[in-house]
């Protein structure tokens, strides 16, 4: 099933493109179901990599759609849908960061992980289904490619971490978002992990 959608959204992505952001943000979302899959596979020192990558994959992949997607998407397709995503990312930041708290070899890992698993691909599919198509069909190719670079600015500052305070909010990310990032840009450099 995980396997699948991401082979469908590599698919998709490779229609699109280079640059373009919705290409950007449909191979992040197979990345973050195959990192889901490791997880789930790996064991002791393995599982807590695969988990440290997949936390900061998913903290900065939903950081950045709420910076520069959201917006757009308010525009295009109106406030409740732009809303609903952020409520959804929300509370998937509330999850991880509960994730982030327990130990990788407990049995309360596995139930938490998989509970993550369904809301952030349930997510995914609501982002894909409704939000992507609105906003391709709301912006012409050069303005695509412009919230690509967008994309891909805002994630070399974006937090690692989950940051429930923020989370959900454009405004709170783009005023507190680059603090709470240095803050674990050094932690993650400190500890040796990204
Ligand atoms: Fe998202
Ligand atoms: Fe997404």
């Amino acid at each position: 099933m995980t396997v699948q959608a991401a082979e469908r959204e590599r698919q998709e992505a490779a229609q699109l493109p280079e640059g373009d952001a919705v290409r950007t943000l449909l191979e992040q979302h197979a990345r973050i179901r195959e990192l889901f899959q490791h997880v789930s596979e790996a064991e002791g020192e393995h599982r807590q990599q695969a988990f440290d990558e997949l936390r900061a994959l998913l903290a900065v992949h939903e950081t950045a759609e709420e910076m520069v997607l959201r917006p757009v998407t308010r525009k295009v397709a109106g406030a409740d849908l732009a809303d609903a995503r952020n409520q959804e990312e929300d509370k998937a930041t509330r999850l991880l960061a509960e994730l982030e708290k327990t130990d990788v070899s407990s049995a309360d890992f596995d139930t938490r992980l998989r509970q993550l698993e369904q809301e952030v691909g349930q997510h995914a599919e609501r982002e894909e289904q409704e939000e992507f198509p609105a906003v391709r069909a709301g912006c012409d190719e050069e303005k695509l490619r412009r919230l690509g670079d967008s994309l891909r600015a805002v994630e070399h500052f974006a937090p690692t971490h989950p940051h429930p305070g923020t989370a959900g909010s454009p405004l709170r990310q783009w005023a507190v978002g680059p603090f709470a990032s240095i803050v674990d840009r050094v932690r993650d450099a400190v500890r040796g992990r990204g």
